[in-house]
This record gives structure tokens, C-alpha cells and sequence, in this order.
């Protein structure tokens, strides 16, 4: 291995992100969502300059996002779908949140140092209600892939009865509820976050199947007579022993025979991989008091002790892919 060329790789490994993210931010891509153009009708259009426009453009290209043809430049139809606000799976929030979160990632050696979160995801969603509601369209957009994908692996189809528990947008529930059209689930969440979970359940036309249950998980009561109850991404923002106590309740909740799923980062036992998830780690740990990317392993204890059987790991092609789900023993 040459280690000086590994070291400049990993160096320069920040800067297509950031050439993404400002392409994203500046709304270049909805530039290049029809015929070909040239740097100098992106810059107009979108009061730009010249100069920049064409080395970011470039830069594009070069990443193989765009194609530069006779000095134009075109979007291929596989990128439009994802980075232009016309595209059937628009990442544009998502990119966004990410680089919303570069100031606190370059806080690191701070939260090296202290073991400290920087900044409070909870407070962020409880306080501000623009960042709230961009946070959840992230979500959203972030989510769609692995509803899919976790719905090809599980027979999602045997339950009528969901509960989505710290449910964001409701993006899981919708979308497993569009496929089976018997299934009838509650999204829960803290108060404002379903303000936005209500808009989605409407742009869904399924306001007869999904519905909303506002609290704290922490403490409030999560209703019962669940068959299926779906953790997305939420464990990850509380350490271990609330980790446990969630999982209790929710199976206290489930019927017997019922299902959980449990989705999100997980690593291995000695936590240095999958690399997204052991990253993921220190992202959660500059943003909550107690969270990390749990291990596959702790989280199958967890639901052992809280009687789960028949418990499975997979992951799937998405963001997270850790899915750990099982079956509630029947009494
Ligand atoms: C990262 S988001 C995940 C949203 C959704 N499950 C998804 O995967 O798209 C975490 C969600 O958990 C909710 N949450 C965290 N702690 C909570 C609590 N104590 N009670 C209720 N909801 C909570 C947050 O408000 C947020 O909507």
C-alpha cells in the first residue's frame, strides 16, 4: 500500500462533498434538469460568477454528477432524480442537513477532548420550527430507499397494526402502508415533529390508515395492540440503558407473535465498522448527551431480555442498513 497517496486520498476525500453540497445549495441542479447549457447561462440565470460557476461545474463533471459536451453541460436522467427539486426521489434536504452539520464536525477535537455533545438534535427540533421541519424532510428523503428495501426482506404484509415509534415524517409508515393497503399505522412523535408528519400523511391521501399519537416515549404511554412496531433511527440518539428500557416498552406494547423492527446504525462488536456506522458514532456523539451507533450484538440482547425471538440481522443497500428484527414470544 502506498501510505502517502492513502494519506492525500483521505485528505482530499471532503472536497467533492462540499463541491455536491454548494451545487445543491445554490440550486445548479435544477439548472441542469433540461436540455444542455453552458457555464455561462447557469451563472446568469442564477446571478452567479462566471468563474466560479465554470470551475464548480467542472468539478461536476468531473465526478462523473454531469457530462461537459462542446463546453455544455447536461444532468444524466440516473442524477436528476435524486438532486433536481422535479426528480421522484429529491435528496435536496438531505444534502442540505449535511452540510447544515460541517461547523459542528469541525468542532471534533472539542468533543474528543470533553466527550461533550456540541449541539442538541432534540432542541434543535423542539425550538426552531424552520431547521425542525427541514431535518424532517431530510428524513424523509433519506428514508425512502430503505422503506423499500426493508420491505422486500420482511413480510411487512402479515400485520395490520403499526406503531412507528419516534416516527419523524411517518416516511416508513406511509410507504408500507401504500404497499398493503389493510395495514393501519400510528406515527408517534413530540408534538411539533408530527405538525410535519400530518402534512406527509396528507400528501399520501391516507389520512383513513395513519394517524399520529404525540409524547415522549421516555414517558408516556405508547397505547398496545400493535402487530407490528417499527425503531427508525432513534436508538442511536439515547445510550445504552434508556436504549433498553425503550425497547421494553415498545415490546410491552407489541402483541405476542407481533413483530419489531429495529433499523438504524449499528456496528460490530468491537465497533469499527461497517465505516458509515463507526462514523455515525461520533457524528450522534457531537449531537446528544448519550447516543452512539449501539452494536448489532447489544441490540439483540436487548430484545432477548425484553422476550424477543427468533431474531434476524441484515442490511440493506441503503442509509443506515442495519436492520435487526424478531418476533415477540407468545405467552
Ligand atoms: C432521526 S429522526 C428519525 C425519524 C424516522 N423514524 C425516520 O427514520 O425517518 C428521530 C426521531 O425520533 C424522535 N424522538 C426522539 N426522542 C423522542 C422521544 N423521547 N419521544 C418521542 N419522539 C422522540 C425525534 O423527534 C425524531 O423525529
Amino acid at each position: 500500500m502506498d501510505v502517502e497517496k492513502e494519506i492525500g486520498q483521505i485528505l482530499q476525500g471532503y472536497q467533492p462533498p462540499l463541491v455536491l453540497m454548494t451545487a445543491n445549495q445554490l440550486g445548479i441542479f435544477d439548472q441542469l434538469s433540461g436540455a444542455p447549457v453552458t457555464a455561462k447561462q447557469v451563472a446568469d440565470a442564477l446571478s452567479l460568477s462566471l468563474k466560479g460557476t465554470e470551475r464548480l461545474l467542472n468539478a461536476l463533471a468531473g465526478m462523473e454528477i454531469l457530462v461537459k459536451e462542446d463546453n455544455r453541460f447536461h444532468m444524466p436522467d440516473a442524477w436528476r432524480k435524486y438532486l433536481t427539486e422535479k426528480g421522484d426521489h429529491c435528496m435536496k434536504q438531505w444534502i442540505q442537513l449535511i452540510y447544515d452539520l460541517l461547523p459542528v464536525w469541525t468542532q471534533l477535537p472539542d468533543f474528543v477532548r470533553s466527550g461533550k455533545q456540541l449541539k442538541s438534535i432534540m432542541d434543535m427540533l423542539g425550538t426552531d420550527p424552520e431547521n425542525m421541519r427541514a431535518f424532517i424532510d431530510a428524513m424523509h428523503d433519506k428514508g425512502l430507499k430503505a422503506t423499500e428495501m426493508i420491505a422486500r426482506e420482511i413480510p411487512l404484509g402479515d400485520a395490520n397494526r403499526m406503531l412507528d415509534v419516534g416516527g419523524g415524517p411517518g416516511t416508513y409508515s406511509l410507504e408500507w402502508a401504500k404497499i398493503h393497503s389493510h395495514l393501519k399505522a400510528t406515527v408517534f412523535d413530540i408534538p411539533p415533529v408530527l405538525e410535519v408528519a400530518k402534512d406527509y400523511i396528507k400528501r399520501y391521501d391516507l389520512e383513513d390508515r395513519v394517524d399520529t399519537l404525540a409524547g415522549d416515549f421516555e414517558k408516556d404511554d405508547l397505547g398496545s395492540g400493535y402487530d407490528l412496531i417499527l425503531v427508525a433511527n432513534v436508538l442511536h440518539m439515547y445510550d445504552a440503558d434508556s436504549g433498553q428500557n425503550l425497547v421494553n416498552k415498545i415490546i410491552n406494547a407489541l402483541e405476542p407473535g407481533g413483530r419489531v423492527v429495529l433499523h438504524g446504525f449499528c456496528t460490530n462488536q468491537d465497533g469499527t465498522g461497517p465505516l458509515p456506522d463507526t462514523l455515525f458514532s461520533l457524528n450522534i456523539g457531537l449531537l446528544t448527551e448519550g447516543g452512539s451507533a449501539h452494536g448489532v450484538d447489544e441490540m439483540t440482547r436487548w430484545l432477548e431480555k425484553a422476550g424477543v425471538d427468533d431474531i434476524r440481522h441484515f442490511r440493506v443497500e441503503a442509509v443506515p442498513t442495519g436492520v435487526i428484527t424478531g418476533i415477540k414470544v407468545s405467552n
